[in-house]
């Protein structure tokens, strides 16, 4: 018989700060617990839908008392995800900008990271079970087209491509290490999206990330010091927008599709470390 490729009904992950939920259309609203193996995920999950396509927002740091981004579980954040059945994750995130075109208000689809972070655990593979999978382009590229034409079509300021760098926090950087970052052509820096995104791509899941530009970082001549009052301010106009992005963007990627193009799905394929046959 003729071999079809499988379809995908997608399940479309959301993650990000509180609020991000508040969405106006959100229908079948449900918060439910998923246990993992690793642990407890940042707070429940909400289940509902948007336009009729299944979606799933965690709150990053979770509802009441906010968890630093050192002591998140990404892996059960992620599990999680995985286990409400989600096929793709958007991951909106609050950055600093390391370019001078990249002002407070900006979005920017992310394309590349350099993960600065030591004090996580990055891996759902260990001890009895070692896989590699392939980082070098850890963002799905049909995602990205998604973000960009829907942001294009609110007239959100939005730049496609760039690299975030994460640093592991909670104190923001030095001004050397600010300009050691610029030196690097990273464009923006933030703290939460790594491991989240390795381990992503470990539990095969499409991921994407919306960095919302917050402050200038302290390489900025005229921005000598980042603030939590000047970042606070910024996140909330940046949370409106990006519920009109995910509102603007969920409808077109609900309908059912084949595999992943650029083979998120697939990425544990030539990546698990097996015993060699005797
Ligand atoms: N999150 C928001 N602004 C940041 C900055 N300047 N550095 C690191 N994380 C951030």
């Amino acid at each position: 018989p003729q071999q079809t490729s499988p379809r995908v009904e997608p399940v479309i992950g959301l993650i990000g700060g509180s609020g991000l939920y508040d969405i106006a259309g959100l229908e079948e609203r449900e918060w439910r617990r998923v246990a993992t193996p690793w642990g407890e995920p940042s707070d429940a999950l909400l289940f509902g839908r948007l336009a009729g396509v299944r979606c799933v927002f965690l709150p990053r740091h979770g509802r009441g008392h906010p968890a630093p981004p050192s002591a998140l579980n990404y892996r059960a954040n992620i599990d999680a995800l995985k286990r409400a059945g989600c096929t793709e994750v958007i991951s909106l995130s609050a950055v600093g900008s390391l370019r001078e075109d990249l002002p407070p208000g900006h979005f920017v689809i992310v394309d590349q990271f350099i993960d600065r972070t030591f004090a996580r655990e990055k891996s759902f593979f260990g001890c009895g079970c070692v896989a590699h999978v392939s980082m070098a382009h850890p963002v799905c590229a049909r995602l990205g087209d998604a973000l960009e034409e829907a942001a294009r079509g609110l007239g959100l300021p939005v730049a496609r491509g760039g690299t975030y760098l994460v640093m592991e926090g909670p104190q923001f950087s030095t001004k050397a290490e600010s300009e050691l970052y610029r030196s690097w052509r990273c464009d923006v820096i933030g703290m939460t999206n790594m491991p989240e995104a390795k381990l992503a791509r470990e539990a095969e899941l499409c991921y994407a990330t919306v960095a919302m530009v917050t402050d200038f970082d302290c390489w900025h001549p005229e921005h000598d010091a980042v603030t939590v009052e000047q970042v606070v301010k910024v996140l909330f106009a940046n949370a409106e927008k990006a519920r009109a992005l995910v509102r603007a963007v969920v409808p077109g990627l609900g309908a059912p599709r084949g595999l992943c193009p650029q083979g998120c799905d697939r990425a544990l394929d030539n990546a698990v470390v097996t015993a060699p046959e005797k």
